[in-house]
């Protein structure tokens, strides 16, 4: 009997004993997956906190540093005192337009090659804000169908651009006489552009400007886009140039950029003008004003001219859509020197770019399509065209490039 008892009662301490060994390996296990979650949690808040930074780094730079693109390049900083001695000391002899910016100077780096140098002679918020831009912008795209910077130099007293340098320099200087400033003695020689020339040109500026609607994200839109702005190299390729105006367009998914109306008389789109609404539209419309300029051979505004006919738009558009009257707009110093049926294509392209309404002028990458067709690949740079018969300013020697 006294035997049975001390039997049952080893089993009831071995029982306790069993739960309290289990109830110590469960609380155990707890504490073991509480510290796991504990670290997990950890991990997670750091990775968050980590992920904010990267953020707010993003959002500190400028809206350009958003912009997706191929590929960034390095840019060249130069000193002044390297620039000085590329441009032969600023001098006057080197001097090669006036633009918004500054003078431009034609000069040789030390290792040869040859550039054209804006020197910025703006003091003052406006000007240190398109440097600014020009700068951020062309650091980050880049196509044949633009001009490239190479550098610049920026000190407390001194602001330049160091661009590749366009032989034949702005496309303007090769449609009509543009006067020339007292600072500048052209070194451009004005030639007649051949029919062809002028299409390929057309071509190569559309390709430049599809390139910032179509190929960047967010869109680019120029702005400034006008015939000054588009440079011709040795063999008269173009490159688009100057994106110190420069805006970040509207996502795909539409609006517009509510802006002061900055650009050039005589290019603003009328919206524009009027309300400030800029859309990648407004560039489409200037297009359609270098395209009329290529057409006819005239400025875009000249209230010189007879009564009816100062504003080139407003002169053309009724004439670019009818076969007959088309001829009368088109530019003498071309001689009849074209194809009928692709002056009729070009000029229903110009008609259609300057519609009053934005919604109906056609996206840029509609406008290479259209021109591709009618550019030859193959053509002898010699047939570019011969020494224009408009007063051509005086030539000075200068240094030999
Ligand atoms: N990279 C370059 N290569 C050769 N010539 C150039 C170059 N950049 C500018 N030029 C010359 O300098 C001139 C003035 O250019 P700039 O861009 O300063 O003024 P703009 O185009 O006339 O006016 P804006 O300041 O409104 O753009 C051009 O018309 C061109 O002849
Ligand atoms: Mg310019």
């Amino acid at each position: 009997m006294e035997e049975d008892y001390g039997y049952r009662r080893t089993a009831k301490i071995a029982l306790v004993a069993i739960m309290v060994l289990a109830s110590v390996a469960v609380f155990a296990l707890l504490v073991v997956f509480a510290y796991y979650c504990y670290i997990l949690n950890k991990v997670s808040n750091r990775r968050k906190s980590l992920k904010k930074v990267e953020d707010a780094n993003l959002n500190e730079k400028s809206d350009f540093a958003n912009l997706q693109v191929v590929a960034e390049k390095g840019l060249q900083v130069f000193t002044f005192k390297q620039l000085h001695s590329a441009t032969g000391g600023f001098s006057k002899s080197n001097v090669i337009g006036h633009g918004g910016f500054g003078l431009v100077y034609r000069g040789v780096l030390n290792d040869g090659r040859k550039v054209a140098i804006k020197f910025m002679d703006q003091a003052g918020k406006q000007g240190e804000e398109e440097f600014k831009v020009e700068v951020e912008l062309l650091t980050r795209l880049h196509s044949p169908y633009l001009l490239a910077l190479l550098g610049y130099c920026s000190d407390s007293n001194h602001k330049l651009l160091v661009y590749e340098f366009m032989a034949n320099g702005g496309l303007q200087e090769h449609l009509y006489p543009v006067s020339i400033d007292f600072l500048v003695d052209s070194i451009i020689t004005p030639v007649k552009l051949d029919w062809e020339t002028r299409l390929r040109i057309a071509l190569e500026a559309a390709k430049g400007l599809e390139y910032l609607h179509e190929h960047v994200s967010p869109p680019v839109i120029h702005r400034d886009f006008k015939s000054s702005n588009i440079l011709l190299g040795k063999k008269f390729h173009a490159k688009v140039s100057d994106f110190g105006l420069a805006k970040l367009g509207p996502d795909r998914a539409g609006g517009h950029v509510s802006t002061r109306v900055l650009g050039t008389q005589g290019y603003v789109a009328p919206e524009y003008a009027l309300t400030g609404h800029l859309t990648t539209k407004s560039d489409v419309y200037s297009y359609g004003v270098v395209l009329l300029e290529l057409l006819t051979g005239r400025v875009p505004v000249d209230m010189k001219r007879p009564p009816g006919e100062g504003v080139l738009v407003s002169w053309a558009l009724p004439l670019l859509t009818d076969r007959e009257k088309v001829v009368k707009i088109m530019d003498p110093s071309l001689e009849g020197q074209y194809s009928m049926k692709e002056v009729v294509q070009v000029a229903a392209i110009a008609a259609m770019c300057v519609q009053p309404e934005a919604d109906y002028r056609p996206l840029m990458a509609d406008v290479v399509q259209s021109l591709v067709p009618l550019v030859k690949t193959q053509r002898s740079p010699s047939k570019v065209g011969s020494c224009s018969s408009f007063n051509s300013p005086k030539l000075s020697p200068g240094p030999t490039f």
